[in-house]
């Protein structure tokens, strides 16, 4: 069976919420809160010790919301992601070994690049969609522009560093399909459970996008 790809997963919102959870409950209010501005899948990175339950959480009781696991460094956390529930996987690296047991999974993949030999390894097993991580330090939006004047069937999500005020600039790359990041619902907000500014900031970023889609 064909893998669907991750551009078709964000298509409708190409925004990718990197999400630090500390417990089920604000896992549960934030993807709603996301959802609720627009925002149609989130990613729980595995850096706490509640992640996999957030994420079981997220799926049972926030349907609507697509969530998907992020910070993936070795298959055992693969295996544990998909049984929790998760929908999508993201990595902030790659191996060969890493991304083997993501596409096992046959779920929509994102391995991390930032050079041209990770791009190169990706190709090799086939996948042509990747995180750029960290974007902002490894040089951003130029660094893409490099990288895709040789590998034109490459695309990216960069993530890091991202935020509204650089959102257009990545935006008007043909090769980028989407964005990663926290801004909309850092950790203060969620400390703070300021589940509407979370929404509006999802909100605003959704429609600024749209706009940006529109006038290009
Ligand atoms: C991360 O893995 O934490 C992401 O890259 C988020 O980066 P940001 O906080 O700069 O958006």
């Amino acid at each position: 069976m064909l893998r669907p790809s991750f551009s078709g997963l964000v298509k409708n919102s190409p925004i990718l919420p990197v999400l630090h959870m500390e417990n089920v409950d604000d896992a549960v209010n934030v993807s709603k809160a996301l959802y609720q501005g627009g925002i149609t899948c989130a990613e729980i990175v595995l850096r706490s010790p509640a992640a996999l339950d957030c994420i079981a959480a997220v799926s049972e009781q926030v349907p609507q919301m697509t969530v998907g696991v992020g910070t993936l460094t070795t298959p055992q956390q693969v295996k544990d992601s998909v049984a929790a529930g998760a929908k999508f996987l993201v990595s902030p690296s790659f191996t060969k070994t890493l991304a083997n047991s993501m596409l096992d999974t046959g779920l929509p993949l994102l391995p991390g690049v930032v050079s041209p030999s990770e791009i190169t390894q990706a190709l090799e097993l086939g996948i042509n969609e990747v995180k750029f991580f960290p974007a902002e330090q490894y040089g951003g939006v130029n660094t893409i522009k490099a990288l895709s004047s040789v590998f034109s069937q490459v695309k990216f999500c960069p993530t890091g560093g991202v935020n509204p005020n650089n959102l257009s600039s990545y935006f008007a790359l043909n090769s980028i399909f989407a964005v990663g990041g926290s801004w909309m619902a850092t950790k203060e907000l969620v400390a703070s459970k300021n589940w509407q500014e979370i929404s509006q900031l999802s909100q605003q970023a959704i429609s600024y996008i749209n706009e940006l889609d529109r006038s290009a």
